[in-house]
């Protein structure tokens, strides 16, 4: 595993137009519950967890590990980022040899979607994670069906290195480097 080398977290809450990115509360557990619980935000991720095994499982304050950002609009949870996991040597998709790769994953509860606050949010973790880690790439997987998480990776700069089955579906595997054209 790749040491994450020196990061400060969590870092001062990051302010948007609309939105702060911050770590989690103990308020914001029943919106994780809701996260975990929602079909359609697992649609494409394997599933949802039945919600009274997620009452008893989920700790008082969800979340609080690095890279782990709750995205709130008005003081409310509406989904989460995750910026610092490492994509370990053994998945497929690697754009450096010693693998280790920062991954972008997000989940945003469906009442908040098709508003632009994915994306908004989004930019504003990777321009964080662009002056945290100089010149280091991010990576981000997803099904190919899954269209609202394609459009946001494109938007958001991320360009194709590859696809390949995984989990019994089609995955699309991107790179995002602040150094490219759009990054
Ligand atoms: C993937 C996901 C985060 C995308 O959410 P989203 O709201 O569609 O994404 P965006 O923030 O880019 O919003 C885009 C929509 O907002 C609309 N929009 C409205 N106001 C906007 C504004 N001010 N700025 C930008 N877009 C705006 C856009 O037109 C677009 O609408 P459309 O979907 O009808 O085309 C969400 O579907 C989700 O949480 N899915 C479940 C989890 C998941 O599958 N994650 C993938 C893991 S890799």
């Amino acid at each position: 595993m790749t040491e994450l080398g020196p990061v400060v977290w969590p870092p001062s809450s990051i302010r948007t137009e609309r939105l702060v990115l911050r770590q989690s509360e103990a308020w914001d557990r029943a919106a994780f519950i809701e996260l975990f619980a929602s079909e359609e935000v697992h649609a494409y991720l394997g599933g949802p967890r039945p919600r009274e095994e997620l009452e008893s499982a989920v700790p008082e304050v969800p979340g609080r590990r690095p890279g782990l950002f709750v995205v709130a609009l008005n003081g409310a949870m509406i989904g989460t980022i995750t910026l610092l996991d490492r994509r370990g040597a053994e998945r497929p998709g690697h754009v450096r040899p010693e693998a280790g790769e920062a991954e972008l994953g997000y989940m945003f509860l469906p009442e908040a979607w098709g508003r632009g606050y994915a994306a908004e949010a989004c930019a504003a973790a990777l321009d964080w994670f662009a002056g945290t880690f100089p010149g280091e790439p991010v990576v981000l997987c997803t099904q190919t069906g899954n269209n609202r998480s394609m459009s946001l990776a494109a938007k958001l700069g991320f360009t194709e290195v590859q696809r390949f089955e995984e989990w019994g579906a089609e995955q699309w595997f991107g790179v995002w480097s602040s150094d490219a054209p759009f990054g």
